[in-house]
């Protein structure tokens, strides 16, 4: 049977994994599918001086992104750029041109992926976009077809490598986030600008897609709830420990009664979940569904490999598609439509709570904090105060059974105005029900 033609633009990470596992593995891959992928032509900013896997054999190269999206024995390009300007360009060229595309693009396709979508049903087209949440996961693929008959009510997932490797390095190590992050940084792990990563913005690109696909609702990542990891000392594992619990940076998606709620943040896990031996720069994705109840997908969030396998499973299932003809294509997010999102605000929902406050000490702290619980209906569960020599910052923690979110963020906006808190309170969920 005829080769499918495959043009790839970029050359980095993903781009160079992906290029490695098709000459690596291109044996595997035509057994497989009873043809060859063919990659004719790559493009990068320095697709000149590349060394290519010679494996490719005669490979075309440019510096102009178009001359891929327009290649006559292209029948499917891959996107492994990044960002939502030029890719968002190189996906509509292709797609405009009769091509599938492909791409590893969370922020691209948490934006407009949709819309994409749309313009490659009226050129006939496909989207495939796996590699784009959870890198070597393959958790689309359980979404939007796996698991497709069940009805999904929950989603919980660890989404960010990055904050998931900073998080246990601290845990593991007693050592401060940002020596750790300097760490990872100096190893590769973290950005130079960390911000996507610990402020949880990437997680939060990859929740509104799988979010689409379990929910069948069209999600505008600004619309979560978003909250990083900066504020995470030490002592807060400490606490938690002393707790039970652990703390991970968690992604969650939960069908409740008003609606769906979405939102990152920081969050106390039981320790004895699944979800808390997720460590280092793991994945983790914990469906809850309806009928199949829990199954529970874990992998390398990122790297080269992991994504670039993800990428050229897409590109065969796509291939396939062109070889052997499927006009019920599935949408890449596993819904003939997505509806509107109507944004729930994690207030609403109940939760026990994690205070953690530093003070100058000094009698009548806890009563004057009481106070405010009280004032706002918050029932007191616990006071921790692990020893500590230092009188004018002095850690301690109070949890606090159930309560409504509304509440408790009015009475840690009420506390922040104290003049003994030396910084405002940290307040974080304690996901008890998991
Ligand atoms: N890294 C991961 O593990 C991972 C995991 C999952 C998903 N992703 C996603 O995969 C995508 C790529 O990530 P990455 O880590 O591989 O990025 P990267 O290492 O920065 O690679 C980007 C590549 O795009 C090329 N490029 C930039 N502008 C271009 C243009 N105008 N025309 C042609 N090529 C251009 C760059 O060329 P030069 O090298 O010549 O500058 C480089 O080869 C992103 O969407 C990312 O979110 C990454």
């Amino acid at each position: 049977m005829e080769d499918v033609g495959v043009g790839i633009v970029g050359l980095g990470n993903v781009g160079s994994g992906t290029l490695t596992i098709l000459a690596e593995n291109a044996g595997q891959i035509t057994l497989k599918l009873g043809f060859r992928l063919c990659v004719k032509i790559v493009s990068s900013l320095d697709a000149d001086t590349r060394t290519l896997p010679e494996a490719l054999g005669a490979v075309e190269r440019t510096l102009d992104w178009r001359r891929v999206t327009t290649h006559p024995g292209v029948d499917i390009v891959a996107e492994l750029v990044g960002g939502t300007t030029v890719a968002r360009e190189i996906l509509e060229t292709a797609i405009g041109h009769g091509k599938s595309v492909v791409t590893a693009n969370k922020e691209l396709m948490g934006l407009h992926g949709p819309d994409l979508w749309d313009k490659a049903i009226q050129a006939g087209v496909n989207v495939a976009m796996e590699a784009s949440v959870a890198g070597g996961i393959p958790i689309h693929a359980v979404l939007r077809e796996g698991i497709s008959g069940d009805r999904v009510e929950a989603l919980y997932g660890i989404l960010n490598g990055t904050s998931n490797f900073i998080l246990t390095e601290m845990e593991k190590r007693g050592e401060a986030l940002e020596a750790v992050l300097a760490e990872a940084q100096r190893l590769g792990y973290a950005e130079a600008d960390p911000s996507a990563d610990i402020d949880g913005f990437d997680a939060r690109s990859k929740l509104a897609i799988l979010s689409a696909l379990a929910f069948g609702e069209r999600i505008t990542p600004s619309d979560i709830y978003t909250e990083g990891i900066r504020r995470i000392s030490q002592m807060d594992f400490q606490y938690a420990h002393r707790l039970g619990h652990t703390i991970r940076l968690l992604a969650a998606a939960r069908l409740t009664r008003a609606g769906l709620v979405l939102s990152v943040r920081p969050a106390l896990i039981p320790q004895s979940t699944i979800l808390a031996s997720v460590r280092g720069s793991y994945n983790a994705v914990w469906v809850k569904g309806h009928y199949g109840e829990d199954t529970f997908y874990y992998g390398r969030g990122a790297g080269p490999r992991p994504t670039g396998v993800a990428v050229v499973s897409d590109l065969m299932r796509v291939a396939r598609e062109i070889r052997y003809g499927n006009p019920e294509r599935v949408s890449p997010f596993a819904h003939e439509r997505l509806g509107e999102y109507d944004p729930i605000p994690v207030t609403r929902q109940t939760r026990a709570y994690y205070l953690r406050f530093r003070v100058v000490d000094r009698p009548g702290i806890i009563a004057a904090l009481a106070g405010i619980l009280a004032e706002k209906h918050i029932s007191l569960d616990a006071v921790l105060q692990l020893p500590c020599e230092d009188k004018k910052a002095v850690p301690f923690v109070i949890t606090v059974e159930p309560s409504s979110e509304q509440a408790v963020r009015e009475a840690v906006a009420k506390m922040s105005g104290l003049d003994f808190l030396i910084e405002p309170p940290l307040a974080m969920p304690m996901e008890t029900g998991l």
